[in-house]
Parts: C-alpha cells; structure tokens; sequence
C-alpha cells in the first residue's frame, strides 16, 4: 500500500507532507530540497530573510531539485511583496502565507502560475481564501510551534474547514509520526505540515545547540509566550521565555523595522536569530507542542522512509 500523493492546483507531491516554513533561517534551502528529493514539499520560510537572501535560497534549491518548492512568509513582514515576488522570480511553486491575511498574493500567484496556500485558523478565513483563488489551506491548531493563529486544537478545526471549502486542506499542529498523518488523513485532511519534527533533522539549518534542546525537552519544557508581532508563540521554556513571563523584556539593540505592526516589547527577529546561531539562553526556540516526541535528529531521508514506514503499520494494524 502506498502513501497517497498531495496536489496542490498543477503540483503534485508523491507524499502528503510539506514541511513547515520555519523563521529565522531554520528552514532554508538545503532543507527544502532535501524534503522536496525525497517526495513531500519543501518550504523555505522568507521571514526574516532580506530579497537578495530569499532569492538566492529559492534558487539554490531551484537548482537541486525537480521536486516541489515554495516559500512561506509571514503577511506581518514589512517586506512581504518584495519576498514573495522575489520568490516567485525565482521558480518557487508554491507561496504559503502565514500569520494574517493577504488578498494581493492571490493575484500575484495567478499571474505567475504559482499555488497560493494560506494558513488558516477558521472556516471563515477558509472560506475567504478560496473565493480569493487559493490553491489549498493549511488549517494549523494550537499545538503548532511558532506564532498561534487560535486556541483550538488541529483535529477540532479540520472538519468545519472541510465543511467549508472544496479545495485540499492540509493539517499542521502535533504531527510528528506517520501514526499521526494517517489520523490526518483518516479525518479528511489532504496532508500533513510538519515543523518542529523537520527542525530537529540534519539538514535544517538550527544549530546544534537549537536541536540539542528539541531532544531533551519533555511536556513540561513546553510554553506559550508573548511576541511583538502580536499574536501568542510556542517555544521550548529557557532563561529568555522565564524574562518575558516576568514581563522583562530585553533591550531592543537596533530595530530594522522589519513588521509592519510591531509592539516592540523586544525584538523578535533578533530572539529567533540568536537561537539559530545557537544561543538557546538569550533565544527563543520555538516549537510545537509535540517537541517532546522528538528523540533524535535524523537525516531528511532516513525520518521520510520512517514516517512512510510508520504510516505503512498503522494502516495495516487498522486494517486487520
Ligand atoms: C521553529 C519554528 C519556526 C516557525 N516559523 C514559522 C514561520 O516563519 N511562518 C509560519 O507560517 N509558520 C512557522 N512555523 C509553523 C510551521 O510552519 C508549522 O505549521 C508548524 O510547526 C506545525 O506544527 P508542529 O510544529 O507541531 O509540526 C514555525 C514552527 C517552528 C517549530
């Protein structure tokens, strides 16, 4: 029995699964293209990044892979537009859009024959973005890791979304095993988006500090924190998410202006960043709520064959 493929408008994926943009440069294009050889989709996530910086990821990855790309940006970013069409210079094949709403993408992905894929946290969100021409949504629940869009839990959002639309809706939040994506598909999502099991793999480009912390962390190292973007994030408990509860917030050293809303409390930006380049004390990791399912830190293509593989058993365990 055989995984069953995911197709967004003319794409096609040999397997369900796209894994998730991840900001600041903890997905970019070795990621991306090493998800994207081995059949899902691979997503270089553009927050953060400058124009020159997405262009280039898209065109490395471009370059290494007949597989499915695209990008993920953030609406909240200043820079939106230029990111995206940067991105869609470049041949990525599709644009996810997370953290608010863009009615202009729709139109710069039709013009460019590019899918347009929001990420969505109500049917009503849902039901706006297929009348604006997107591709398919991603309905993405509380247990997700990095910014939250709502409170409710992944597998309580999908069926009033599939009630709602009749493009595909692919599932994000606590998806970490193959178990898990066919509980995904069995309730009537088209796929699976993955974050925090693809940001502890070889080829994302965390630092080892970053993933290190991924696997030691239990439930209880798990907790939602403010951000100046505005919206609640899910990050892996240190001294920086201990300061922000307390409402101490580090200085803002040099803003770039970067958001277009900011509540400039700290920077955001320079949180992610500094965890990235492996500062897990004064940064902020993120990561879903399932982070403590997640032992190891495999290669792309050893955690795709696991996940095909884990699917595979519980299909057959249903079955007899
Ligand atoms: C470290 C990290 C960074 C993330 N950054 C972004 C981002 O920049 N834009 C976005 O739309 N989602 C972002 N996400 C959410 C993922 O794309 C994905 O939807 C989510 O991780 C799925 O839930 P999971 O972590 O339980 O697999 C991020 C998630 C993580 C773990």
């Amino acid at each position: 029995m055989d995984m069953p493929s995911l197709r967004i408008g003319s794409r096609t994926a040999r397997l369900p699964v796209i894994q998730g943009g991840m900001a600041v440069r903890i997905s970019l294009s070795p990621l991306a293209t090493a998800v994207a050889n081995a059949g899902g989709v691979g997503i270089i996530a553009g927050s953060g990044l400058s124009v020159r910086e997405i262009a280039a990821e898209v065109r490395q990855a471009r370059a290494a892979t007949e597989g499915v790309i695209g990008v993920n940006v953030m609406v909240a970013v200043r820079i939106f537009k230029d990111l995206v069409q940067a991105a869609i210079a470049e041949g990525a094949d599709i644009v996810i859009a997370g953290a608010g709403f863009s009615r202009d993408v729709f139109t710069w992905c039709k013009e460019a024959g590019v899918e347009c894929v929001p990420v969505v946290g109500s049917a009503r969100v849902a039901k706006l973005a297929e009348r604006f021409g997107a591709s398919a949504v991603v309905v993405e629940g509380v247990e997700a890791g990095g910014h939250l869009g709502t409170d409710r839990l992944a597998l309580d959002l999908l069926p009033e979304i599939l009630e709602a639309v009749d493009i595909p809706v692919i599932l994000a939040g606590g998806v970490v095993t193959g178990a898990d994506i066919k509980r995904a598909l069995d309730a009537g999502a088209a796929g699976v988006q993955m974050g925090t099991r693809f940001a502890a793999t070889v080829e994302s480009s965390a630092s080892d500090a970053f993933k290190a912390m991924y696997v030691a962390a239990t439930d209880e190292d798990v907790v939602i924190t403010k951000s100046p973007v505005g919206l609640p994030g899910r990050a892996v408990t240190n001294p920086l998410t201990e300061r922000l509860a307390r409402g101490d917030y580090p200085d803002i050293e040099r803003c770039r202006s970067c958001l277009k809303e900011c509540g400039k409390e700290y920077c955001i930006i320079d949180a992610l960043e500094r965890a990235q380049r492996g500062d897990v004390i004064e940064g902020l990791v993120f990561a879903g709520s399932s982070v403590a399912r997640v032992h190891d830190v495999p290669t792309v293509d050893v955690l795709m064959a696991r996940l095909v593989e884990e699917w595979r058993e519980a299909s057959e365990g249903t079955q007899a």
